[in-house]
């Protein structure tokens, strides 16, 4: 039987911000709001859980704040989840409060920690919020596209300056490891190539790639973006891409210049279609929630909302179907 009672719930945002969360917390808490539904917010994320910073929801807070970036209820990293004694702590204060359900918004890590709380008896519903798209079972994260008009943006300003002087221009996108942003930005830019994860270059193949570029008739600069994290060093830590542009001037002899996109991406104003999806996302958990249906990641798949049940491995680049996507995006650029 369908189960309308009133229920405690709680909403977190984990991990990198995301734009587009804001409005994900705020559809929820608002449509809880119209069943009757007591709804607090986990501070910080996990770790609001696990220090019992749970509050409830400031309804015209989250109201408010619904069309800005970032997140007004906080999000953290919480590496520290992972141990169970934390999570049985996370999960002895959420039972405190009485809560039974929580919606998690965050990206492929944070699902995995919510299965931890189900593991110990609280329902969760799983929202894909994080701007690197890494999140398998869904075409679209909450953040991606408005992190993508950043790019985009910034992308076109670069161009002008570059073909201005015939620069070599290399520009570091976010992704962590994942291409998504990368590639969907170098078909809305036409940039003149890529790197990412799943096609790493020499800096001497750079070099190669850069004097075959300059040497069309038609190209008045080269424009090349790299995925974050493809440099680095022996301790994992990233190499700065000024490096690779120092090793490139010198062999191309080619004025060369680099520019990290950076948080902007991650603090990017949500765009109307980021708030629609975040909104229609919301809804659809909602309404799982109201018909008993719990322990699922919901997604977009075209205009179909899709739910998948939380044992899934998210992880995108982990995914065989997606990475073959990926590779023949890249490969189309590659033979531009
Ligand atoms: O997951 C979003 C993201 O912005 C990644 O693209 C990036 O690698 C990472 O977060 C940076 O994380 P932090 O803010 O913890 O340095």
């Amino acid at each position: 039987m369908v189960n309308f009672m009133k229920k405690k719930i709680a909403i977190l945002t984990s991990g990198g911000d995301a734009p587009g969360m804001n409005k994900a917390v705020a559809t929820i808490a608002q449509e809880a709001n119209k069943l009757g539904w007591e709804t607090f917010v986990s501070l910080e994320g996990f770790k609001g859980l696990y220090e019992d910073r749970i509050k409830p929801v400031n309804l015209r807070l989250v109201d408010s704040s619904s069309n800005l970036a970032g997140s007004v209820i906080l999000s953290s990293r919480f590496p520290e989840f992972k141990d169970d004694k934390v999570a049985d702590v996370c999960v002895a204060n959420l039972k405190k409060h009485g809560i039974e359900l929580v919606f998690v918004l965050g990206g492929n890590g944070s699902f995995a920690g919510s299965k931890k709380l189900v593991d110990r008896g609280i329902n969760v519903l799983d929202i894909p919020c994080t701007i690197d798209n890494d999140v398998s079972h869904t075409e679209y994260t909450i953040g991606f596209v408005s992190a993508l008009t950043a790019c985009v943006d910034t992308i076109d300003m670069l161009r002008a300056t570059c073909d201005t002087h015939g620069n070599t221009m290399l520009v570091e996108i976010m992704g962590r490891k994942c291409s998504d942003l990368t590639i969907a930005a170098a078909f809305a830019c036409n940039v003149d190539y890529i790197i990412t994860p799943y096609n790493v270059k020499s800096p001497d193949e750079v070099v190669d790639i850069i004097n075959r570029i300059k040497a069309q008739p038609n190209k008045k600069s080269a424009l090349i973006l790299i995925t974050e994290l493809i440099y680095t060093g022996k301790d994992g830590e990233q190499i700065h891409l000024n490096d690779l542009r120092k090793y490139v001037e010198e062999k191309t002899k080619i004025p060369t210049k680099n520019h990290v996109i950076g948080f902007v991406q991650r603090g990017a104003h949500p765009t109307a279609i980021e708030r629609y999806n975040a909104d229609r996302i919301s809804r659809h958990a909602i309404n799982l929630a109201k018909n008993g249906k719990y322990n699922l990641a919901i997604g977009i798949d075209g205009d179909r909302m899709v739910e998948t049940s939380i044992n899934e491995n998210f992880n995108r680049v982990e995914n065989e179907k997606k990475v073959h996507e990926a590779l023949k995006l890249i490969n189309v650029i590659d033979n531009k």
